[in-house]
């Protein structure tokens, strides 16, 4: 799909299998497993303000919202149909979220609104190796001193069994070129390259391939994982 100048690829691969995104990560992630556990390391609170990047269809802002009603949560993401989606999962909880349809970039962020926490769940396979570097580069910029950088998504296949359902399921669906360097255990070196420190804190097997959590913080900060 393209938007101005800039491609992205569609929450399942292709425009029109927007609708059945939902279930296809139900059926194929183990979705309750790896989100609620993901939930958990964000571990949203009321004064957070959280940035959801490439939030897609809205399930994790919106159970952040359930779980921390006053926190403040913006999702960006450039899909419209993903985002309407997204939008009404949001009303139908009578929640207050707030959904930006673009790429990642300080100037498509509210004006002066600056996050506590940014998020980001099974976003990094589908992009360009350029892409993964630019936004983790733009996270880093708008990370706060005591902030930190969340992500889920598939990471290092370690056995031949991950390998092979990441190969029939996830690269069928997404194509290899943006998905392999994930697979190659990609992310954390990006992450370290621009000065954070990284810790790979689960991997959560599943019948698509092994999703990894990252929990990244800048090298000064004082809740850097290897200060603890
Ligand atoms: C597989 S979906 C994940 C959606 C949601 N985060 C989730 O956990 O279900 C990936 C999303 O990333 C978005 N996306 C793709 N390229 C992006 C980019 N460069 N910046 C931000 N979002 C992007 C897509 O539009 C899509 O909605």
């Amino acid at each position: 799909m393209t938007v101005g100048s800039k491609v992205y690829t569609p929450p399942l691969g292709h425009d029109w299998l927007t609708p059945v995104y939902d279930t296809a990560v139900r059926a194929l992630t183990r979705e309750h497993v790896w989100r609620s556990a993901f939930i958990k390391q964000i571990d949203p609170s009321h004064d957070d303000r959280i940035l959801d990047v490439g939030c897609g269809t809205g399930t994790l802002a919106v159970a952040l919202k359930q779980m921390a009603p006053q926190a403040d949560i913006v999702g960006i993401d450039p899909d419209r149909r993903a985002l309407a989606r997204a939008a009404a999962k949001a009303t139908a909880e009578s929640q207050t979220l707030r959904f930006v349809e673009g790429f990642l970039s300080e100037s498509a962020l509210p004006s002066k609104w600056k996050p506590t926490k940014i998020i980001s769940s099974l976003v990094f396979h589908q992009t360009p190796l350029a892409t993964k570097r630019e936004i983790l580069s733009t996270m880093s910029s708008l990370l706060p001193e005591k902030g930190a950088i969340h992500i889920a998504d598939y990471g290092l296949q370690q056995s031949v069994l991950m390998r092979a359902l990441f190969r029939s399921t996830v690269q069928m669906l997404d194509g290899v070129a943006d998905t392999q360097p994930n697979a190659d255990g990609i992310l954390p070196e990006l992450m370290a390259e621009i000065g954070l420190v990284v810790e790979n804190t689960r991997i959560v097997p599943t019948p698509s391939g092994a999703i990894s959590f990252y929990r990244a913080v800048p090298r000064i900060s004082n809740n850097s994982p290897r200060a603890k």
